[in-house]
């Protein structure tokens, strides 16, 4: 059910939309009444998962011009794109890499002036056990350096979420625990949790140009995740 709240008036396009934390990003954008299209290579499982509430747009990340179509008119990007073979298009190389860089890219170039994208704790460690899996965490971690740098000038801002090993289940259920520094070696957090703080990052001004990590404290209901920007150093 669409509420207006006023907290964000841009539009905003989610990548990785029909994706488990995507649909979760779309479905609390349209919570507080946000404006969304969705990029998808999957343009009828799309309309299947949100019907006429997004505008949706088909296209391939590995496409500029399919993404330089998607992100014209949107004021901020989300990603929550993330690779699921070893090679191939869905590979950390094609999609946790080259697919982010190049959304990046295009979002810069056309005007956007936030990007929110989720990374993953362990992605500044080489050395990670996750790396076997076609080296995924260090093609996050050029993906994440890309992102801070082409967001860098000051009418720009960026957001990375690292979070630890996600679980599916309603969002504000739970405390949360941030750090930054990539510092944590293990913890869980529901994919609606993720969504929600990035979806925070479009006005929450102690959210702008933050990487930090975040895993569940303990079960606890909270009315809101804002407060876990204001724990985060300056
Ligand atoms: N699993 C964990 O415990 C864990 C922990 C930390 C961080 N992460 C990261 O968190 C993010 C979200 O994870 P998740 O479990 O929600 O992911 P997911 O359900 O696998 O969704 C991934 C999304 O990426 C899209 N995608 C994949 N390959 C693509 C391609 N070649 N072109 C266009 N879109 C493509 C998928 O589109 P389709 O729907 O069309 O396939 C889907 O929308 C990922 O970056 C993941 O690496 C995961």
């Amino acid at each position: 059910m669409m509420e207006s709240r006023g907290v964000y008036s841009g539009k905003v396009l989610v990548v990785g939309a029909t994706g488990r934390t995507g649909q979760w990003v779309v479905k609390r954008l349209l919570h507080y009444g946000i404006a969304v299209r969705v990029l998808s290579r999957q343009a009828e499982k799309a309309l299947s998962l949100f019907g006429e509430s997004v505008e949706i747009v088909t296209g391939r990340i590995q496409s500029r011009e399919d993404i330089a179509r998607a992100v014209k008119g949107c004021d901020a990007v989300l990603s929550a794109l993330g690779s699921s073979s070893y090679s191939g298009e869905s590979s950390p190389t094609e999609v946790d890499r080259d697919g982010v860089k190049r959304l990046v890219d295009e979002a810069a170039k056309s005007g956007v002036k936030h990007f929110g994208l989720v990374s993953s704790l362990g992605v500044t460690r080489w050395y990670h056990p996750l790396n076997l899996f076609s080296a995924v965490l260090l093609k996050k971690w050029d993906a994440e350096e890309h992102l801070r740098k082409v967001f860098a000038p000051p009418a720009l801002s960026c957001t990375i979420v690292r979070p630890g090993g996600l679980k599916d289940g309603e969002p504000l259920l739970h405390k949360l625990h941030v750090e930054s520094g990539d510092r944590l070696w293990s913890g869980w957090i529901n994919r609606s949790d993720v969504a929600e703080l990035l979806v925070l990052s479009l006005w929450v001004e102690k959210a702008k140009n933050k990487t930090f990590e975040v895993v569940n404290d303990c079960e606890e209901v909270q009315s809101t995740l804002e407060h876990c920007y204001d724990l985060l150093p300056e």
